[in-house]
């Protein structure tokens, strides 16, 4: 028997909606919202009205491209949480009248482990190399930084987490004062192909374990921009290729000391990364040093997979509706939770 399940994913903003067919993708359809580019964030009252426009005709068109009618779907999954409430109540709600409609029963995700689960998308042309348990995971994005430990797929436990920012919100913040367009990650990364990573020193956390903090590195990062505008006004213009490198530089190896520590100590060499700053090439390439170097077996996923996608969405749905594991009706969104 098939085992057909459309993802729902409005968590903050990107609308997304997948099909995903005994764990392969045949659809995953995403609408970003450019409405925030002018306010240098997500504007979460506009982000829950385009969720509300968008939410239709994007799962209108993952049913189609997949080829498939709605009467075939055997469930809905859709994000519960952690995200934006309004933007969550916008797929919560679309799940409840459209599994009510077709009979067919409704599944809660967690966000954060669809982050995880989604290395296990299979796709043509990607081939089937899946991690094997248990691996670690980090995932990064603009809203988390946490190391995961895998044991199943329904068996996951945060090992280290940030106690303030979250990696992409250092990489945001820091092109916002550098008067980058928002989100700043992907424009940092570009701009430290051209840099040098050891122009500028910034500061490193001294904290415990495998957690992580940010909000140091921010406020180092500030001040040398400050001081370098006091000198020169042109400071920023200058040195945005060498201030890119050097932010990267040491973002990254705030990631991999830890995650490389808790490899070490749990002797664990399967490791994965997820969420939208493994997009980052300097990270990819931190990774594939480390899996030469300290013999990891390394899972960085396709770009499609890094941002918000509710292909893993529909993946971790896939994994619930064989365990038969379903939510009722009032079931309501959360804005935030740990795995
Ligand atoms: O997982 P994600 O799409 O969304 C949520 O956090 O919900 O992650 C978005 C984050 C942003 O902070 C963005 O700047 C960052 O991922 N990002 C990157 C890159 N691409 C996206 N950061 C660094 N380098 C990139 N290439």
């Amino acid at each position: 028997m098939n085992v057909t399940i459309l993802g729902i994913e409005s968590s903050c903003d990107d609308t997304s909606a997948a099909v995903i067919r005994n764990g392969v993708m045949l659809s995953n359809i995403i609408a970003g919202q450019k409405i925030h580019e002018e306010y240098g964030g997500v504007v979460p009252e506009l982000a829950s009205r385009a969720h509300q426009q968008n939410i239709i005709p994007v799962v209108d068109q993952a049913i189609k491209q997949a080829g498939i009618e709605k009467t075939e779907l055997s469930a809905v999954a859709f994000t519960r949480g952690p995200g934006l409430l309004g933007s969550l109540l916008v797929g919560v709600s679309f799940a409840k009248g459209f599994t009510t409609a077709l009979d067919i029963p409704m599944i809660e995700v967690n966000h954060l482990q669809a982050h995880v689960l989604a290395h296990f998308i299979k796709q043509k042309e990607y081939g089937n190399k899946q991690p094997e348990f248990p691996f670690l995971c980090l995932l990064v994005s603009g809203g988390n930084s946490q190391i995961i430990l895998v044991r199943a797929y329904n068996a996951m436990e945060i090992v280290g987490q940030t106690i303030d920012d979250a990696a992409g919100e250092a990489f945001d913040k820091c092109s916002k004062v550098m008067g980058l367009p928002y989100p700043g990650g992907p424009f940092i990364d570009r701009l430290a192909q051209d840099g040098n990573p050891k122009a500028f020193r910034l500061s490193k956390p001294h904290i415990s374990a495998y957690d992580y903090s940010f909000s140091g590195l921010k406020t180092s990062f500030l001040y040398l921009l400050r001081d370098g505008l006091k000198e020169n006004p042109f400071f920023i213009e200058e040195n945005k290729t060498d201030l890119s490198a050097s932010l990267q530089f040491t973002i990254i190896e705030i990631l991999m000391d830890k995650l490389r520590k808790a490899s070490n100590d749990l002797k664990i060499k399967e490791i994965a990364i997820a969420g939208g700053v493994s997009a980052n090439s300097g990270l990819r390439k931190a990774f594939e040093e480390h899996a030469e170097r300290y013999g990891w077996k390394i899972h960085i996923p396709p770009f499609a997979f890094t941002t918000d996608n509710a292909a893993m969405v529909a993946m971790s749905g896939h994994f619930k509706y064989l365990d038969k594991e379903f939510c009722s009706m009032d079931v309501v969104p959360f804005s935030r939770i740990i795995v």
